[in-house]
């Protein structure tokens, strides 16, 4: 262990996990790199987890953030009316629901991080439905509060909540069982029948692309059936757009392609563009029947935050040519994953993902924290997800050049043929 690694390790909590595959100590990072105190440079294929979609310190962002500090702008403002968030809420509407005529949806802010929106979510959901139970999906991830860690399925987490994790119904994920078993079929059976033991639920909470999960993207059939499905049996539709949102996979919204209209859909990770706290539940306008302070929360306004999402709007998102240039990149690296996977066929890797949200899926865990780590000590920060943590998972900013792109499948390229090789 290193000297710097001790002192970390006699003062912070056991709980913390990244520093542990990236033990090194950072101290500046730009677009898409990270800088190490003694001045080793990374490409970063992690980006804060999906939330630096814009680079780290995008110049725009920061130079609108420093005149707001300049001035004296408010910081924190609990949910009291400032001109920063006025200006947020015009600029998402103006650049974001009313293009794509979502004009009647009403935006919440919820505390600071992902799992408070979901919260938001599922709470508000219970109460206008008056009932309980809620379905969610195999491999789904939504936060680890205990209502967003009820809905969420991977165990590591659910065992450290320490309380019986309930009202929640759990289904199977598009092509969880395989081609052959159509999930939507299935969950209209069981909702069919009154017998068949599963409470009415008020909602269904879904990812369009699971990002934690392993990178399984639902096909645009499925979820507009699912959306069928809740119409059908009076379920409220929430989407968790925290990861797959904002651009990541070339829209704007995940699902946006697929022309379906959630009731409630969850943003937070890149929202605010600069890697500030920042959680918003949107919510057909209808739905809105908290009163006042109902679900409350001292940080709902992160007034730093609203500046340099808004200026993230005004750069990304004033026509399609972000969006664009995302699903470029995205093929480029996605062709340069396949021709890893076609390389080690006998490996059983294969292609996962949509967007810019895309990776590896390798035989085992085990062969995929070696892939990343022999990536780290040749410049690159990649992480893994899926249950097994078998996935190697490319989540780097969307504004990455086309050489960091190059360098970065160079290394990954290496790595897999060096750990596949040693196997
Ligand atoms: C889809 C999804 N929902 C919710 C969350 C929880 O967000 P946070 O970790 O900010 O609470 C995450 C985090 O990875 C996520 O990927």
């Amino acid at each position: 262990m290193k000297l710097f690694e001790q002192n970390f390790e006699k003062n912070e909590s056991g709980v913390r996990s990244y520093c542990r595959s990236f033990p090194v100590m950072f101290q500046q990072a730009k677009g898409a790199e990270l800088i190490t105190k003694d001045g080793k440079r990374y490409i970063d294929f992690l980006a804060g987890a999906g939330t630096l979609n814009y680079g780290h310190n995008h110049p725009v962002l920061k130079k609108a953030l420093l005149e707001y500090i300049e001035n004296d702008g408010l910081t924190h403002g609990l949910d009291m009316y400032t001109d920063a968030k006025e200006i947020f809420l015009e600029t998402f509407n103006r650049l974001i629901l009313s293009p794509r005529n979502m004009q009647d949806y009403l935006v919440q802010f919820t505390g600071p991080t992902g799992t408070n929106a979901v919260e938001a979510a599922l709470k508000l959901a219970r109460k206008v439905k008056g009932r309980n139970n809620v379905i969610s999906f195999t491999n789904g991830f939504h936060g680890c509060t205990i209502g967003a860690l009820a809905v969420t399925g991977n165990q590591h987490h659910r065992g450290a909540a320490g309380v019986a994790l309930s009202d929640v119904t759990r289904m199977p994920y598009d092509n969880y069982f395989g081609k052959d078993v159509n999930s939507i079929e299935m969950m209209d059976k069981m909702l069919s029948d009154p017998s068949s033991g599963i409470d009415k639920p008020a909602a269904v909470i879904v990812e369009v692309v699971q990002g934690e999960g392993g990178l399984n993207a639902a096909s645009a059939d499925w979820v507009r059936n699912l959306e069928r499905l809740c119409r059908k049996h009076d379920m409220l539709l929430i989407v968790d757009d925290i990861q797959a949102g904002c651009g990541r996979t070339g829209t704007f919204f995940s699902f946006e392609e697929m022309g379906i209209k959630p009731d409630m859909i969850t943003l937070s990770k890149s929202i605010s563009g600069y890697g500030l706290p920042f959680a918003v539940l949107l919510m057909r306008g209808k739905l809105d029947e908290w009163t006042p302070g109902e679900h409350n929360g001292t940080f709902r306004g992160n007034n730093h935050a609203f500046v340099t999402a808004a200026a993230a709007l005004e750069e990304f998102w004033q026509d399609d040519s972000f969006a664009k240039s995302v699903r470029e990149k995205g093929a480029i690296i996605a062709e340069r994953m396949q021709q890893i996977t076609k390389r080690h066929s006998a490996d059983g890797l294969f292609f996962k993902g949509r967007g810019m949200m895309i990776g590896i899926s390798c035989l085992n865990g085990e062969i995929a924290a070696q892939i990343c780590e022999h990536a780290f000590e040749n410049g690159l920060v990649i992480e893994t997800s899926g249950a097994h943590s078998e996935v190697v998972k490319c989540l780097c900013p969307l504004t990455i050049s086309h050489e960091q792109i190059d360098q970065a499948m160079t290394i990954l390229d290496n790595a897999f043929a060096a750990v596949l090789a040693a196997k």
